[in-house]
């Protein structure tokens, strides 16, 4: 049976929604959500999902509460509705940072989000760089991981045109592996800052390990939130000798005083995908760099049984 594939969008990023939609020459599915008076959400689907291959794209950007429960409450919705198989695309996994119990009495939040995402209705999850590998394993349903980083390293073999004299820096020593995938698409040699997390605001540098002297450091990381980690991480190569700064992670949060401290930064360039709504007017500095049809290939290869692997060889 040749069952239709279908493109929702829950609220939190429509735009990318509509590109990946666009990419599969797919109209974007008819749905609504909306707020009552007393704060409840209401969602309905306004087409059949009968024997449907659905994907619902939302990203858990802030409010993230509200985008988590509307993604919940719409898969719930679409397995109600008798849709074939229903597949969370989640272009950026919020809570992805609670992923181990490293103090007493807290939450691994990220495992009870993938909990509440399988239970809601969801046969599998499509998303792009968790911040760590292991929240893959939180899920029991199947899980297509896509990987911003050859985006990246494309973004900066593009834009300088002396490369050979850059180096990759990772912004902690968690973000090592994530930035040696791009060093190596790159032929770079790679740095890496010893962070410290001082608050959910403040990082501190301890110490960097590497050689930047002399070269344009190329910072990746895996998100942007408070740009805390980021302006950190420039500030340090400058002072050990870097000639310029430019960065790019896969997703731009760009949170509370991110933009601000972007702006005061010497970086000259900050680039991220757009599974974050990037900031509208766009900031001089910042670049997207757009991911719907990397999207809107892996959904057709799901589609068709086919590998999504294959999109990274
Ligand atoms: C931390 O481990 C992550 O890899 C990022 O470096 C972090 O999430 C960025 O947050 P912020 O921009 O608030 O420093």
């Amino acid at each position: 049976m040749d069952r239709p594939l279908k493109i929702f969008s829950g609220s939190s990023n429509r735009p990318l929604a509509e590109s990946i939609a666009r990419a599969l020459g797919l109209p974007l599915g008819l749905s609504e959500t909306v707020r009552f008076a007393n704060d409840n959400l209401f969602v309905r689907y306004q087409e059949s999902l009968r024997e449907a291959d659905v994907f619902i794209v939302q990203s858990l950007v802030p409010p993230v509460q509200d985008h988590l429960f509307e993604l919940l409450m719409m898969s719930d919705a679409a397995k109600g509705a008798s849709a074939h198989r229903v597949t969370a695309v989640i272009p950026y996994f919020s809570y992805a940072r609670s992923d181990k119990k490293d103090e007493p009495r807290i939450s691994i939040a990220a495992r009870l989000v993938a909990d509440l995402i399988e239970t809601a209705g969801a046969d599998r999850v499509l998303t792009m760089t968790l911040h760590s590998p292991q929240v893959h394993g939180f899920f029991k349903i199947p899980l297509d991981h896509l990987s911003a980083m050859p985006v990246i390293a494309n973004h900066f073999a593009m834009r300088l045109e002396d490369l050979e004299n850059a180096v990759v820096v990772a912004t902690d020593a968690g973000g090592l592996k994530r930035a040696s995938q791009v060093a190596k698409r790159l032929d770079l040699p790679l740095a890496f800052i010893e962070k410290e997390r001082l608050s959910d605001r403040e990082v501190r540098a301890r110490s960097l390990v590497g050689d930047v002297k002399d070269k344009i450091a190329l910072i990746v990381d895996d998100e942007i939130s408070t740009a805390g980690s980021l302006v950190k991480a420039a500030e340090t190569v400058l002072g050990a000798g870097a000639r310029e700064v430019r960065a790019a992670a896969a997703h731009g949060v760009y949170v509370g005083p991110a933009l601000e401290r972007i702006a005061r930064s010497p970086i000259a360039e900050v680039a991220a995908t757009d599974t974050c709504p990037p900031p509208d007017p766009l900031p001089e500095k910042l670049t997207v760099l757009p991911v719907g049809p990397l999207f809107a290939e892996a959904i057709l290869r799901i589609h068709k049984g086919e590998s999504v692997s294959e999109l990274f060889r």
